[in-house]
């Protein structure tokens, strides 16, 4: 028997759903089926290759919050939930509680970024779900309050995901050193940049705690990468497409160590909404575009360049010790002025988690019912 609310066709059926008529795939339901997943393991354990034809419907009803099909090949009847088929044709995916939009922010946002004490984050569901919301939603949160002892950074981490290593090892210190790997271990300025383009994928997610800062200078600068990237897609859009449009070369180079790697400065999605960006001059690699292209290509990424050294992006601060700046490396483009090195101490230590934890422990928190939402970040 065929519910009124079900048509079926010959690769798959129009389910009636409160947006219309929607259709599925055959193969996408038999997929869906609740009969698919481990129980335990919640994986799953259904293998549509071992179909010996391929499925197609024989009857198919609505029974309260389920579709319920019956196969032609098969004495297996499925359950697929109506609330996955009613999201499936919303947004043509399963919802994710981590697909926060982004919120693009500017030179005066300092005074409205999370912070959030350590112990909150470390100890609260409420405090972790506000931190990873903000960083999703952001790219950026300052955590205060931190202990001063050695395990104090990877405790921080840890509640968001593993440390991802990098050429560096699992920590780094940005400190003047006598014999620099890296411009960050100077008291030099840093130019606005995301960190280690050279490795295959740049670390994702990165934590700066402040040790000590008794320097002159050496003001802490932050700028929304997204958000000079759409400022330049309205003001120079065919600049815009270049950026987007081509990847150029970065390493990463020292005695021991010669990563190589393409990134694209600009990443955009199927809309054309920026989902990231990579810049650093001085990991930048000898351009291989070809020479022509370069005509064009440089005089836009040197006005990209220019635009993120504008007031109306970047926010500047004096690193606190006891505050860990934590921030989205694909997003958030960072630098430092110079100071003068005999004038005190300034150090902060480093590390890395990726994106995909930070996402995968807000889904977490999400399902459990912490959203980390306004009402929440009162109570952090
Ligand atoms: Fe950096």
């Amino acid at each position: 028997m065929t519910d009124p609310a079900v048509e079926l066709r010959d690769n798959g059926m129009l389910v009636a759903l409160p947006g219309g008529m929607a259709y599925f795939n055959y193969y996408w339901l038999r997929d869906a089926s609740l009969d698919c997943f481990d129980p335990q393991t919640l994986e799953r354990v259904f293998d549509c290759s071992a179909l010996p034809t391929p499925p197609r419907a024989r009857s198919a009803r609505v029974e309260g919050e389920m579709l319920v099909i019956e196969w032609q090949a098969e004495d297996q009847v499925s359950q697929v939930p109506l609330s996955l088929l009613r999201e499936v044709q919303e947004t043509g995916r399963p919802a994710d509680p981590a697909a926060l939009p982004r919120k693009l922010w500017y030179g005066d946002h300092l005074p409205e970024i999370l912070r959030i004490p350590q112990q909150a984050v470390l100890t609260s569901d409420t405090g972790r779900a506000a931190l990873t919301r903000a960083l999703i939603e952001e790219g950026i949160a300052f955590v205060t309050d931190m202990a001063e002892d050695d395990e104090s950074l990877p405790r921080l981490v840890n509640a968001i995901g593993p440390i991802t290593p990098s050429a560096e090892g699992l920590f780094f210190d940005v400190r003047v050193e006598i014999a620099p790997t890296n411009l960050a271990f100077t008291a030099g300025p840093l130019e606005m940049h995301t960190d280690l383009p050279g490795e295959e994928t740049a670390p994702g997610l990165q934590f700066l705690h402040c040790m000590a800062n008794t320097v002159e200078g050496g003001l802490s600068l932050f700028l929304d990468g997204a958000a000079a990237a759409m400022a330049l897609k309205a003001e120079d859009p065919e600049a815009f497409a270049l950026l987007a449009g081509h990847d150029i070369p970065f390493f990463y180079r020292h005695d021991n160590w010669d990563y190589r790697a393409h990134q694209r400065v600009i990443e955009t999605d199927v809309d054309g909404e920026v989902t990231g960006v990579t810049i650093s001059q001085h990991l930048q690699d000898f351009m291989d575009l070809p020479q022509d292209l370069l005509d064009r290509y440089y005089p836009a990424l040197v006005r990209f360049i220019r635009m993120m050294q504008e007031d109306r992006f970047v926010i500047r601060y004096r690193s606190q010790p006891g505050t860990c700046v934590v921030f989205d490396n694909h997003r958030i483009v960072h630098g430092r002025e110079g100071y003068v090195a005999e004038s005190g101490l300034r150090h902060l230590r480093g590390c890395y988690t990726d994106r995909g934890a930070l996402r995968s422990t807000y889904r977490v928190l999400a399902r459990r019912g912490f959203t980390g939402a306004e009402a929440d970040r009162v109570v952090a």
